[in-house]
């Protein structure tokens, strides 16, 4: 019996294992139920007493030995297998499909807006959500009892904090920082108490606009706001201006465009009319600019504010305002070329 054992020592020794094939062989022929060690230590009951110390201590051994040579090469091999891709790529299958992101279709329009009023020299500014009384109404002529700064309207967080209902209230925040001359543009997200529709909703997007120097006109308005909308619909468009009132502005007016849909024929969209609004403006009311530390001898301005949401509707021919806030990717990823 100690022969056999010995014997097998060595034949272990030997043994090499190249292939998984090779293991699982090595596993069945020594270590299964069946195997050769086990066949080994069933014959140890009949060992002489004397040689079972002897004899246990080499089973021991050659045991220990077969075990951890499975389990090394066992090892060996799941190492190989992770690192070895030689076989495994396949250079001739087809990409994985793309599931990049895009921007978001409110974002495509106002980046657009911007860049179209950087061009004219305006920069950009930002103000924050959250204001007070004074920038969001008082120092834009907001008299105490104007609707706007009723409940219904405006999201009060006390009596003198409210959210922003417009992009106005960063005019405010530039007059107080800057000497004219001053030309920026300036979007942002702003808040207002409505029933959400298709048409409206508790938040939206508006672009804010100012222009103050030494002489500017009404004139200037016309030709900057012209140019614009030139830029972003085509240069066939038409304008118009229609006398509006708003109390941060004296002459006030809403511009509208020709419709893009039926090119001034009437449709659904422009209620048959031939034109759609999109912004209001005028030239800021000097009462404005001496609040907030302009004199209006030596300066005047013009001053205009779009709904993002709006133009994009009528740029992307989207009927239902809801659809930009869902984040539904069926309707997002329809931007991807934009
Ligand atoms: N703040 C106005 C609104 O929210 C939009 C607006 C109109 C802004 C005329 C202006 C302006 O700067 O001149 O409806």
């Amino acid at each position: 019996m100690k022969e056999k054992i010995q014997d097998l020592i060595q034949e272990l020794e030997s043994i090499v294992l190249n292939s998984s094939d090779d293991i699982e062989q090595f596993r069945l022929k020594f270590l299964s139920k069946k195997g050769l060690i086990n066949e080994l230590i069933a014959q140890f009951r009949d060992v002489d007493a004397s040689h079972k110390r002897e004899i246990g201590q080499l089973l021991n051994i050659v045991k220990q030995n077969a075990q951890s040579k499975w389990e090394s090469a066992l090892a060996q091999a799941s190492i190989n297998t992770e690192t070895d891709h030689s076989e495994s790529i396949d250079y001739s299958l087809p990409s994985e499909p793309d599931f990049s992101g895009s921007r978001h279709p409110l974002s495509i329009i106002e980046n657009k807006i911007i860049s179209i009023f950087k061009q004219l020299g305006f920069v950009l500014h930002e103000g924050p959500e959250i204001e007070d009384d004074w920038h969001n109404f008082s120092a834009l002529n907001f008299p105490k009892n104007h609707p706007a700064r009723d409940m219904q309207d405006t999201f009060f967080i006390n009596d003198d904090i409210a959210l922003r209902t417009h992009t106005s209230s960063v005019q405010v925040r530039l007059m107080e920082k800057q000497k004219p001359p001053i030309r920026a543009i300036m979007p942002g997200r702003v808040y207002r108490n409505e029933a959400v529709s298709a048409r409206a909703n508790c938040f939206f997007h508006q672009i804010e606009g100012i222009y103050i120097d030494k002489k500017v006109s009404f004139k200037d308005l016309k030709q900057t706001l012209y140019i614009f909308v030139q830029q972003l619909f085509g240069e066939d468009i038409q304008v118009r201006f229609r006398p509006s009132y708003f109390p941060f502005t004296e002459p006030s007016a809403e511009m509208d465009i020709s419709c893009q849909l039926c090119h001034g024929d009437g449709c659904n969209v422009c209620k048959q009319s031939g034109w759609l609004e999109i912004l209001g403006c005028g030239m800021i009311d000097p009462n404005v600019l001496k609040m907030n530390g302009i004199d209006p001898d030596e300066y005047s301005g013009f001053a205009f504010g779009m709904g993002v949401e709006r133009i994009a509707m009528l740029n992307f021919d989207v009927k239902d305002l809801r659809t930009y806030f869902n984040n539904d990717l069926r309707f997002l990823s329809q931007f991807k070329n934009y």
